[in-house]
């Protein structure tokens, strides 16, 4: 496979490479992503995070396993195995059935080289697209709320929300960014406000209790997050804490937006109640870990309730910014 280079993804000599978003801005560490256990362990540690990067990273895993004489039958187990490694992420399911496609074809391992590339060259044109579509709606000298990471480390190209944050930054609207710090796992501590530092935007990180008191405050002017899956009436589902942030944006008349590909629209999935949400280990809860070390502050026997996200009702959502441009609910 021919070399490739990403944010947070690199393809050397047929290997596979992840940016370990967990070490990240601390340690900038390339680990090895060869197998599908390796890449399976890396989704769940949440070293290779972010919808739209989990269905890449698999396709990519898949062309090299093929390209490196894996034999059909082994490949469709392979697949089947990423798919179910996060059940939430629509994105995930979608690229894997484009590379299911290729893998049915006779020269299968061309057809998913080939098909990989595809979905990594058009993730890149869907940001630019995204980021085209959402600037237009940041007013000038805006004050934006951003939540958990959805940038260039989370998908191919610019990124979702981050990436319309950026483009909107670039013309010369955006006066701050809040960044939530996204507790439990600190993507927006750690990977959003990294990003925003590179890109010389300016943001003020805070913890996600304190959005409430800068709305009351009339500090933010609109809130922009990313998805993992869209059901077909306009229900998101997006990293735990998204749902209180729509909540709170409504009651102080605040406009709330989603921005994603339209690869993370499901129009099999009626509502929010039927997106299957994943459970996480309670150790993120009790307790805080990384590059910096790990603690916990917990007593032992704590019980723990760890969703790694919520639902934010249609309702609450003033518009859902595609690739397409800005989307109507419930589907047609
Ligand atoms: O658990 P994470 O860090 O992968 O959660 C990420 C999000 O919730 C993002 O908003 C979503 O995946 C879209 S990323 C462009």
């Amino acid at each position: 496979m021919q070399p490739l280079q990403t944010t947070s993804l690199r393809v050397r000599e047929n290997q596979l490479f992840i940016l370990d978003q967990q070490a990240l801005p601390q340690e900038k560490n390339w680990l090895p992503a060869n197998s599908v256990e390796d890449l399976v362990g890396h989704i769940h540690a949440l070293r290779v995070r972010g919808a739209p990067l989990i269905g890449l990273s698999a396709s990519l895993l898949l062309a090299l396993l093929a390209g490196r004489g894996v034999a059909r039958d082994e490949l469709s187990t392979a697949l089947e195995t990423l798919r179910a490694s996060r059940p939430t992420a629509v994105n995930l399911m979608n690229n894997l059935d484009r590379m299911k496609l290729a893998l049915a074809q006779a020269d299968f391992v061309h057809a998913l080289e080939a098909e990989a590339g595809r979905l990594i060259d058009e993730d890149k044109r869907l940001c630019d697209d995204i980021a085209r579509a959402g600037s237009a709606l940041v007013t000038p000298g805006s004050r934006l709320l951003t939540h958990c990471n959805t940038g260039g480390l989370a998908t191919a190209g610019v990124g979702t929300a981050l990436g319309v944050i950026a483009r909107a930054h670039q013309e010369g609207k955006v006066a701050n960014v809040w960044v939530d710090e996204t507790r439990p796992l600190l993507q927006g501590g750690r990977l959003t406000a990294w990003e925003l530092g590179e890109l010389s935007v300016p943001y003020q990180l805070i913890t996600d209790s304190m959005a409430a008191s800068l709305m009351a405050k009339g500090q933010v002017d609109a809130v922009w997050v990313g998805a993992d899956r869209i059901a077909a009436n306009g229900d998101v589902a997006n990293k735990i804490g998204t749902y209180s942030l729509a909540v709170l944006a409504k009651f102080h008349n605040i406009p709330f937006y989603v921005a994603a590909p339209h690869t993370t629209l499901d129009p099999d999935c009626p509502n929010g109640e039927a997106i299957p949400i994943e459970q996480r280990d309670a150790r993120e809860v009790t307790g805080v870990a990384g590059s910096f070390g790990a603690v916990q502050w917990a007593p032992d026997a704590a019980r723990v309730y760890n969703p790694a996200f919520d639902v934010t009702p249609a309702e609450l959502i003033t518009g859902w910014v595609l690739d397409t441009g800005v989307v109507r609910f419930p589907l047609g």
